[in-house]
């Protein structure tokens, strides 16, 4: 075994003695909530169940490509919404931002759309975007890159931009990657990365999307597996080394703050 015992502060002990230095984090909407962005699947608040309003065939459709190409408004109202800018990262994003600064992060893999761990300070180097950003955007025919002003300036309008080429009238989108759509290649090129994890952290995420959803499974035995989260997701906790921490993000990284004796350094890093 790894741990001494299933708890966060056997985490703390691990990472304070220098025994895990390459840490994988996985996160996705869950660690964004608390800053005002609603996570995806959640009862009530979740975005796929205040759909309603949008007249789709089944929520997921609002991230189909297919239906997309038919009828871009619904995707364009919800964008409106979740436009990167008018958020804050949360203290979770300040936590993976200090284990950055601290040389500790191996890779953050996140689902997230939202841009906030750039904003918290995490390196883009580190960052593997699996379902892509709202940073760039591209005609879904020819690829032709369109401008960020432009863009910005469409999404507050919810009028879907097309094709500044020539000759071309395809629909402009993010560089969000739909269902239908095949993950960027840092994410296939970075898979082996998890599976070098001396300690993953997982965070926010149901777990429910593939190819993401198998990361945690890529990290070997006892790599343990630390799971902050509301709810238990995947398999994690049915390995010998798997730490459930239920609760809010938030709560469960102050504890493991707490636990490393890097509380007062995380709040002041999340204030800055
Ligand atoms: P989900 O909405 O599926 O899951 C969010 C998870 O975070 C759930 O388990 C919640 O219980 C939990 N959660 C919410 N708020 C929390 C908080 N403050 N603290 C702790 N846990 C909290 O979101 P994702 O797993 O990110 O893909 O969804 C995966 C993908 O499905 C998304 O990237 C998106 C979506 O379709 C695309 O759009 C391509």
């Amino acid at each position: 075994r790894t741990l001494s015992d299933r708890s966060l502060a056997a985490v703390a002990d691990l990472i304070r003695s220098g025994r895990a230095k390459r840490i994988v984090v996985m996160t996705g909407a869950g660690i964004s909530t608390a800053a005002g962005i609603p996570d995806f699947r959640s009862p009530k608040t979740g975005l796929y169940h205040n759909l309603a309003r949008l007249n789709l065939p089944h929520p997921e459709a609002v991230f189909d490509i297919d239906f997309f190409r038919e009828d871009p408004r619904p995707f364009y109202v919800l964008a409106k919404e979740l436009y990167p800018g008018n958020f804050q990262p949360t203290v979770s994003h300040a936590f993976i931002a200090l284990l950055a600064r601290k040389g500790l992060l191996r890779m953050l893999f996140t689902q997230n759309i939202d841009c906030l761990e750039r904003a918290a300070g995490v390196p883009p180097e580190l960052i593997i975007e699996a379902h892509g950003s709202f940073a760039t955007q591209r005609c879904i025919e020819c690829k032709t890159p369109f401008p960020d002003d432009a863009m910005r300036a469409h999404v507050e309008r919810g009028d879907p931009p097309s094709c500044p080429r020539e000759g071309c009238d395809g629909l402009v989108k993010p560089d969000i990657v739909f269902f239908g759509e095949r993950l960027p290649d840092a994410f296939y090129e970075g898979s082996s990365i998890a599976a070098q994890a001396d300690l993953v952290l997982v965070m926010g995420t149901s777990l429910t999307v593939h190819p993401f959803a198998g990361l945690p499974r890529l990290a070997p035995e006892p790599v343990p597996r630390v799971l902050l989260n509301r709810e238990c997701v995947g398999d994690l906790g049915t390995r010998a080394d798997d730490v459930l921490r239920l609760g809010t993000c938030d709560a469960g990284v102050r504890d493991l703050a707490d636990a490393l004796g890097w509380r007062g350094e995380l709040e002041s890093a999340w204030e800055e």
